[in-house]
């Protein structure tokens, strides 16, 4: 089994944590800020996910998962490090890349000698990013510490995170370093999804163009909403018709809000 390091323990980070553990890893979460790894650290849950707490609570008393503010009692041991911190979308819509650079920074100070270890990408981050990621610990990493960059987006919709993380559509995996790619599709084996085993920038151009794609789809219907309104047609009928083609199917066409991730 492997030992996991999860940078950043919202959404993404913490239900990484919580299913490698759950299948026997050995996970330590690693999170800037102090409240949260108190409250994560006594099994209690700071976001409402169903299912979480539970496996919070069981891996949490396994001994398999644990929280900390410390980048040195998570990363110097680890085979894996995921980096899940946030990255928010600036006032110009482009993706604020300061907490990936200071979690990259800190990563590499924390590598340790002799070892290898793969850095995982699971931020949403602009294309490019894994060569900058690569960079930034390269930067700062001690004398003979190896490493390598996988990227591997998470596609997780709020609300159902624990459900999406276990039954995955699919993994993305790039990277320069086959190896290394190969690596993190044996972590994720016991999902039996289909793998999408390619390069760095075109995993994360998945990411990008699946997001552009959904958004897309819900602006779409929320356009054709606004013309039903007018002519008098319900949306919810043109949606289920056009629903039904196996072309374009159901999901993602019921007008409303939003989008993230
Ligand atoms: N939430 C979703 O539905 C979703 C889905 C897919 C992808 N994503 C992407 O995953 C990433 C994480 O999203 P999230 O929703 O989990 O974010 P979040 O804001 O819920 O959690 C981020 C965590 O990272 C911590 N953090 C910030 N800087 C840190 C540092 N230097 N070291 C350690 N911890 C640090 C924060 O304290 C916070 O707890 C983003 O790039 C997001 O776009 C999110």
């Amino acid at each position: 089994m492997a030992k996991i390091a999860v940078i950043g323990s919202g959404y993404v980070g913490l239900g990484t944590g919580v299913i490698f553990a759950d299948l026997g890893n050995q996970v330590v979460g690693v999170d800037v800020d102090a409240a949260k790894v108190a409250r994560l650290q006594a099994g209690e849950c700071p976001i409402f996910e169903p299912g979480l707490e539970e496996l919070l609570g069981r891996n949490l008393a396994a001994g398999r998962l644990s929280f900390t503010g410390d980048y040195a009692e998570a990363v110097p041991g680890a085979d894996f490090v995921f980096i899940c911190v946030g990255t928010p979308a600036g006032p110009h819509g482009g993706a604020d890349m300061r907490y990936v650079r200071e979690a990259a920074r800190a990563i590499g100070r924390h590598l340790a000698p002799g070892r290898r270890t793969i850095v995982v990408n699971k931020s949403t981050m602009p294309i490019g990013s894994g060569d900058l990621v690569g960079a930034l610990v390269g930067e700062c990493a001690p004398p003979g510490a190896g490493w390598a960059v996988v990227s591997n987006p998470e596609f997780l919709r709020e609300g159902s995170a624990v459900q999406d993380m276990l039954h995955p559509d699919r993994v993305v995996l790039g990277s320069a370093d086959r190896a290394a790619a190969a690596a993190v599709a044996e972590l994720y084996k016991p999902f039996g999804a289909p793998l999408v085993l390619t390069d760095l920038r075109t995993a994360e151009m998945i990411k990008y163009a699946s997001n552009a794609f959904l958004a897309t789809k819900i602006s779409f219907i929320n356009e054709v909403a606004g013309i039903c309104e007018a002519l008098g047609a319900d949306v919810r009928q043109v949606a289920l018709g056009m629903g039904l083609d196996g072309r374009i199917g159901p999901q993602f066409l019921r007008a409303g809000i939003g989008f993230g991730g």
